[in-house]
């Protein structure tokens, strides 16, 4: 039996109300906090930064599992460590030396992890997965919560799931866009790890018992 992880995603938050947003999440079954930072140019859309972060940072109990959505997301790896991120993903498409990126990750002690869109074939990590302590599966295009779950994910997440397993790493899988309870299970069966959830939990009439529900899921 398979539980996920839960990654609530602070995007769907209200931002005029970030410290109780950062208390309910503490409060919860949540294993970590998912920051998605965008920079208006590798996504169309600019979320928060830094000063941001940072006080999140202070309030936060969970790690801290930053989604860099940005073009040359090296210049900012030292920062976001620096604030004490557990996982620093960066995407695939804005990397042309993402060997040496992740490798600068890990050297700042965090784990490393590699995003990719909903076009990028899985098949694209096959000489890099094993530098990847977590690939950070987008199933909706990025740069926005609340958009619709792309159904082709399943089939990559599979996909991902016998790459890994042939190769015998231990590199997660985590699904991030448009994850909801209804489908949570198929996802974990189809070999995820990692759940991460922005409208589905901020959005609910019961935050706490959404993120219970999501985490109890199994496959
Ligand atoms: C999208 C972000 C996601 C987003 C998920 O660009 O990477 O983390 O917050 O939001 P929902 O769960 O609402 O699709
Ligand atoms: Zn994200």
């Amino acid at each position: 039996m398979r539980t996920p992880l839960i990654a609530p995603s602070l995007l769907a938050a209200d931002f005029a109300n970030l410290q109780s947003a950062i208390q309910m999440v503490n409060q919860s079954q949540a294993d970590w906090l998912h920051l998605d930072i965008m920079d208006g140019v590798f996504v169309p859309n600019i979320s928060f930064g830094m000063p941001v972060c940072e006080a999140v940072q202070r309030h936060t109990t969970k790690p801290l599992d930053v989604h860099l959505m940005i073009v040359q997301p090296e210049r900012y790896l030292e920062a976001f460590s620096r604030l004490g991120a557990s996982v620093i993903s960066v995407h695939y498409e804005a990397c042309p030396h993402l060997h040496r990126t992740l490798q600068q990750i890990k050297q700042l002690g965090c784990k490393a992890g590699i995003a990719i869109n909903p076009h990028t074939p899985v098949e694209a990590l096959q000489d890099i997965l094993h530098e990847a302590d977590l690939v950070c599966m987008m199933s909706v295009n990025p740069g926005f919560g609340g958009q619709q779950f792309i159904e082709h994910t399943y089939d990559k997440v599979r996909r991902l799931r016998r790459m890994i397993d042939e190769q015998g790493l231990q590199t997660l899988i985590e699904i991030d866009g448009g994850v909801k309870q209804s489908n949570a299970a198929a996802l974990i069966a189809a070999g995820a790890d990692v759940l991460v959830a922005g409208s589905f939990v901020f959005c609910a009439d019961d935050p706490l018992q959404t993120i219970a529900a999501l985490k109890q899921t199994t496959a």
